[in-house]
């Protein structure tokens, strides 16, 4: 086999504008004539685009190492190209090491500690939505406020600053690198967080409550407690994790659902299905696009020829549309079952706020279905995320509904 045979060329930037257009044609296309392609853009990767090669790498992390590594400089490794953000446990660690601290997280993220975050989940939901529902119009955008003020809560932080979190976490992932607002966020907003995030981690070890965070400081790695470092690290991720991503999720199901009446209407008929339609709209709309590894030693993978220190790119988004894996993939289908999509990633790393993403969405959808029933979008005013190469999603839904009353009080005290 011929080098060019064991390296097929492809065309693709997943950060380019023309991906951003049509995310789900650019990877068509790709998955069509090279389901494993290499590309020279961003110093050049692979790009895994069929299920069975995602499937196959994200559970090799031997091969597919998660670690920041020395080849192609320093950063965030699980991002193409690199990002200079602060060092995440455990998501950046491989096994053996990543074991004991994926567990502490999986304490508080499992479903039994999930299900006591329902009233919380619900209150939020409420008063975010009592915000704008004597108006008739608001931005369906808002909604991104309520994942962020859960997460901040669940960890003993004011959610009343839930803003100051999604302008640090969620801009980093969403604005284009270099633009006015990304430079805000990396200068301004995250710094604030750093500080205040350190601040809250020194408070809970002199007095530890019921939150998350407190859980962390009585947590035990190897035999001793975790450092304000390693605490740190963990409770920006699990900001940045919860913030952007479930937001994505539900914009992008509130949009589909205005364009599909039908079925809006047949959730709003019959709630009972919405369990399934989420997962189907995870599939679908991938919040989470594609992640990045480090090849780890030369080896055959899928009839190509990696070498130790390549890059790759898995994209749970285009796994997610793959034919031989999902019939009639560009489907949008809210009874499909089963429907082993990978919008959570798969593996050691698959996500750990799975569970509290789901109820978070889950929550969100349905009152805005038994609230704002009939909510219309403006589809021409509609602004996406410049960039959907790593978090797809929209910036921007003007809507218009029939205004209905308040259920609660306001939220922070004073109305916003
Ligand atoms: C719809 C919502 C969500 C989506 C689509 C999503 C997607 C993902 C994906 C694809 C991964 C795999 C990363 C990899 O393989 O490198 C991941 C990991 C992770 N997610 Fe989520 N996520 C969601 C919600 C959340 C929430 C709400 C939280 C926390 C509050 C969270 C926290 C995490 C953490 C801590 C990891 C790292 C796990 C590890 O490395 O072991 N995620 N997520």
């Amino acid at each position: 086999m011929t080098e060019q045979a064991r390296r097929p060329i492809a065309a693709f930037d997943h950060h380019s504008p023309q991906h951003a257009e049509d995310p789900v044609g650019t990877y068509r296309r790709l998955r069509a004539e090279n389901p494993v392609a290499w590309t020279e853009a961003h110093g050049g990767y692979w790009v895994l685009g069929d299920y069975a090669s995602v499937f196959e790498a994200s559970r090799d992390d031997d091969l597919f190492s998660s670690a920041r590594h020395e080849s192609g400089g320093e950063g965030l490794a699980i991002v193409i190209p690199k990002a200079p953000t602060a060092f995440h446990i455990p998501i950046e660690l491989d096994p053996p090491t990543f074991r004991g601290y994926r567990k502490i997280v999986n304490k508080v993220t499992a479903p039994a500690a999930v299900k006591k975050l329902d009233p919380v989940i619900e209150r939020f939901v409420t008063g975010f939505i009592d915000e704008i529902i004597e108006s008739g119009e608001a931005d369906l955008a808002f909604v991104a406020g309520v994942p962020a003020a859960v997460t901040v809560d669940w960890l003993g932080l004011d959610a009343a600053d839930y803003k100051r979190y999604v302008d640090a976490m969620h801009t980093l992932v969403s604005a284009a690198p270099g633009s006015e607002e990304y430079n805000h966020a990396r200068d301004v907003a995250v710094p604030w967080v750093e500080k205040t995030v350190r601040a809250h981690i020194a408070a809970r070890r002199q007095n530890p409550t019921d939150d998350a965070t407190s859980e962390f400081i009585r947590a035990e790695i190897d035999g001793r407690p975790m450092s304000d470092d390693e605490i740190y690290s963990i409770l920006e991720l699990l900001i940045s994790g919860g913030v952007g991503t479930t937001a994505s999720l539900v914009t992008q199901s509130l949009v589909w659902l205005y364009e599909n009446p039908d079925q809006r209407q047949r959730l709003i008929d019959d709630p009972s299905l919405l369990d399934v339609a989420v997962e189907e709209f995870l599939r679908v709309f991938s919040p989470t696009q594609a992640l990045a590894r480090t090849v780890t030693r030369d080896a055959e993978f899928q009839g190509v020829h990696l070498r130790g220190g390549d890059r790759a790119l898995l994209s749970w988004a285009s796994a997610n549309r793959d034919p031989d894996q999902f019939d009639d993939p560009d489907t949008v289908d809210i009874t499909r079952w089963p429907n082993r999509h990978m919008a959570f990633g798969l593996g050691v790393h698959r996500c750990a706020g799975s569970h509290l993403g789901r109820a978070m969405a889950r929550a969100m959808i349905s009152q805005v279905l038994e609230r704002m029933p009939d909510y219309e979008v403006d589809l021409d005013g509609l602004v996406t995320y410049p960039d959907q190469g790593t978090n797809a999603g929209y910036h921007s839904i003007p809507c218009r509904f029939t205004p209905g009353e308040r259920r609660g009080e306001p939220l922070f005290g004073a109305r916003r």
